[in-house]
C-alpha cells in the first residue's frame, strides 16, 4: 500500500511516498530555517507563503523519486494539526485537491503522533529479535511545539501522561541561545558547544514541576538562565558561554529523564520511544542510553534526519489509520491550531 505524506505544520515544506506503513521510498523536505533565521524564529506569514511556493515542486519531487504517479497512490495523509493554521491550511488544501482529483482516501493526522510513529520507520524489523517495535511503549515527544509524555498502549490508543505547563523544551533551548547570541534555531547549537562546558558549573532548577504530576515547566528554567546573565552579565570568554549551555541543557534533560521513567515504572513497560528535533540532542540520547540500559529498558529513537520535521512520519501513520479503516470526513476535515492528541475511534 502507498501512501503520499504531506507536512507543513510549521517552518518545514516536506512530502513523502511510504510503502506499508514502515518502508520510505522518498523523504523530500524543504526547510525554511534561512528565512527565519534573521527574525530569531519562525514568522507564521512567511511561512505560509513560503510553503505555498514550495509545496507543488516537494510533492512532484517525492513522487519521482519513489518511482510513482499519482494514480498508483492508495492514500494522501497530511498534517491537520497542531501547528500554524496558515501553514498547516496549504498542505491541508493541497492535498484535498490531489485526493479529489485522483479519488484517493483522505487521512488527518495529529503531528505529535507524527514524531511517535516516526520510530517505526528505523524499525520495519528488528534483525536480532525478529520482531516489530511494537506497542504498548511510552514514548516522549520532545520539539519546538511540544514536550508530551505519553503512554501508547496500541496503535492509536494514547494516554497523555505529562506535557508543558509553558514553553516547549525545544522552544527553551532556542530562547536561550538568542539569549546568548548563538543562532537560531539553538538546539543544534546549544548541543555543540556544551561539549566543551561544565555542566556543573551552574545549578539551574531542573524543569518539572514540585507536585506529584509528570509535567514539565521550562519557563522557571529559562527565567534562570535569563537572571543568571543580568546578574553576571554576558560573559565574552567562549568557556563561560559553553558552561552556561550546558549547565541549562543537564537541567533541561534532567526533568525529562526523570519524568519518563517515572512514567515507564507506573505503566510497567519495558519499551521506550524518543521522537522530535530534541531527541537529535546528543547529550539526552547519551543519558537515556544509559539509563536504559541499566534499568534493561529497550529504547528506541529515530534516525537524525526523521527526529526533525518531515512527512514520512505522516505518510507511516496514514497507513495505520487507513489499516484501521479510521474514520476519514473529507469535507470536515479542518486545520487545528490546538489538536489533541486522540485516541481513534
Ligand atoms: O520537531 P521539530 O523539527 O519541529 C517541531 O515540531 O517543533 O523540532 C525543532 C526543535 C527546535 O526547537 C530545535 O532547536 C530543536 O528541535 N533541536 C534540538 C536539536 N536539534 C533540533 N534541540 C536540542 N538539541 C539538538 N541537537
Ligand atoms: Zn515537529
Amino acid at each position: 500500500m502507498l501512501v503520499l505524506g504531506i507536512e507543513t505544520s510549521c517552518d518545514e515544506t516536506a512530502a513523502s511516498v511510504v510503502e506499508d506503513g514502515r518502508r520510505m521510498l522518498s523523504n523530500v523536505v524543504s526547510s525554511q530555517i534561512d528565512i527565519h533565521r534573521k527574525y530569531g524564529g519562525v514568522v507564521p506569514e512567511l511561512a505560509s507563503r513560503k510553503h505555498l511556493e514550495t509545496i507543488n515542486f516537494v510533492i512532484e519531487q517525492a513522487l519521482s523519486q519513489a518511482g510513482y504517479s499519482f494514480k498508483e497512490l492508495d492514500g494522501i495523509a497530511v498534517t491537520n494539526g497542531p501547528g500554524l493554521v496558515a501553514s498547516l491550511l496549504i498542505g491541508l488544501a493541497n492535498a484535498k485537491a490531489i485526493a479529489y482529483a485522483f479519488e484517493l482516501p483522505l487521512i488527518g493526522v495529529n503531528h505529535i503522533e507524527g514524531h511517535i510513529f516516526s520510530n517505526f520507520l528505523k524499525h520495519p524489523e528488528n534483525k536480532f529479535k525478529t520482531e516489530k517495535l511494537l506497542p504498548p511503549f511510552i514514548a516522549l515527544v520532545v520539539s519546538g511545539g511540544h514536550s508530551d509524555l505519553v503512554f501508547v498502549e496500541d496503535y492509536g490508543k494514547y494516554e497523555l501522561l505529562g506535557r508543558t505547563r509553558d514553553d516547549a523544551v525545544g522552544e527553551s533551548f532556542d530562547k536561550v541561545a538568542k539569549l546568548l547570541h548563538l543562532g537560531y534555531p539553538g538546539g543544534p547549537i546549544i548541543d555543540e558547544i556544551s561539549r566543551k562546558g561544565n555542566a556543573e558549573a551552574i545549578k539551574f532548577p531542573l524543569a518539572h514541576m514540585k507536585d506529584d504530576s509528570l509535567d514539565f515547566s521550562f519557563s522557571g528554567l529559562k527565567t534562570a538562565v535569563v537572571n543568571f546573565v543580568k546578574n553576571h552579565k554576558l560573559p565574552t570568554e567562549p568557556q563561560s558561554i559553553a558552561d552556561i549551555a550546558a549547565s541549562f541543557q543537564r537541567a533541561a534533560i534532567k526533568a525529562l529523564v526523570e519524568n519518563t521513567f517515572c512514567a515507564i515504572e507506573e505503566k510497567r513497560t519495558k519499551k521506550l520511544v524518543l521522537g522530535g528535533g530534541v531527541a537529535s540532542n546528543s547529550h539526552l540520547r547519551n543519558i537515556f542510553k544509559n539509563r536504559a540500559e541499566k534499568n534493561g529498558i529497550e529504547l528506541y529513537y529515530p534516525p537524525l534526519a526523521l527526529c526533525t520535521d518531515n512527512a514520512v512520519m505522516i505518510g507511516c501513520v496514514g497507513y495505520y489509520k487507513m489499516d484501521y479503516s479510521v474514520d476519514r470526513p473529507f469535507k470536515s476535515l479542518e486545520a487545528e491550531a490546538n489538536l489533541e492528541l486522540e485516541s481513534w475511534n
